[in-house]
């Protein structure tokens, strides 16, 4: 089962660690939309495959009430332990049974997740639970991010890309989703009103220790390491140490920029 590949409490930590929130430009894109639609008052939005709570604690900024979901328990256990406003809790729970009533959803978010899970009766949920006038925000950041740094940008986002193709040979098959920048999960919302948009930029500040552990953070990376440890592991020292020698510096903290294009699909539930 893909979801699976979250499940460890070792993976669950590296990921609190490492992965990053939605951007503000993704951020401002979804508060703008539910604005446009007029979805208020936002009563109760739903962040599911939440991970350890990257995304959905900017939401409770917003909204009134905010329960992020997962599947996996280690992954709640993080999000739960982290520090968190009042108006913000999490469940654990797959995406494709959703413990909310009928139409009782004003706004669904869905992070760098929904293409773990199973398609169809995901969305047959998302229908269900989602009011009418409700909207829906399932993005994902692709994987053709950019390393700046000075003047060595192109050789860092080369060494990045080569360590990046060694680490996605072991990925699960729904990846796909995100290389096809979720083609297939926009034309399975089941609603009239709805958008796709692939040319979302961030711009993360980071270090060399930070985007090395991305990589390490990412799923295949964890294949990987069960396939053969000792590999996985010189791969990444490898990679931190060509990444240091072409920046002419010794520390892993050095601060870089590391770019990444998100894709967001929207939709709002009609009347
Ligand atoms: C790549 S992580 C994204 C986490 C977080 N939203 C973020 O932005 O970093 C994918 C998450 O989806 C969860 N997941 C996978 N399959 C799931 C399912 N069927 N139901 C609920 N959560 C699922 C995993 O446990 C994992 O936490």
């Amino acid at each position: 089962m893909a979801a699976q590949l979250f499940q460890g409490k070792g993976h669950a930590a590296v990921y609190q660690k490492y992965r990053f929130a939605p951007g503000k430009e993704l951020q401002q894109i979804i508060l703008s939309y539910v604005q446009e639609k007029g979805t208020s008052p936002t009563e109760l939005v739903v962040d599911v495959g939440c991970g350890s709570g990257q995304g959905t604690l900017f939401l409770a900024e917003h909204f009134k009430k905010v329960v992020g979901t997962d599947i996996s328990e280690a992954q709640i256990q993080e999000g739960r332990e982290a520090p968190s406003p009042p108006n913000l809790s999490y469940l654990v729970c797959p995406a494709e049974e959703l413990p909310f009533e009928d139409g009782s959803v004003d706004l669904l978010t869905s992070f760098t997740a929904a293409h773990w899970f199973d398609i169809e009766k995901f969305m047959k949920e998302v229908d269900r639970v989602v009011k009418p006038r409700g909207c829906v925000a399932l993005s994902t950041y692709t994987v053709d991010m950019r390393l700046h740094y000075g003047n060595c940008s192109e050789k860092l986002t080369q060494i990045f890309r080569e360590t990046r193709d060694v680490i996605f040979k072991y990925s699960h098959s729904r990846v796909k989703h995100v290389l096809e920048d979720y083609k297939e999960i926009f034309e399975a919302l089941p609603f009239k009103d709805k958008k796709r948009l692939t040319e979302i930029f961030d711009k993360i500040p980071m270090t060399v220790a930070g985007v090395v552990g991305y990589l390490e953070s990412v799923s295949p990376y964890q294949a990987y390491m069960k396939d053969d440890p000792e590999a996985a592991k010189t791969l990444l020292q490898e990679t931190e140490k060509r990444f240091l020698e072409v920046m002419g510096v010794s520390s892993p903290e050095t601060q870089l920029e590391f770019w990444v294009r998100h894709v967001c699909v929207l939709g709002c539930k009609g009347p």
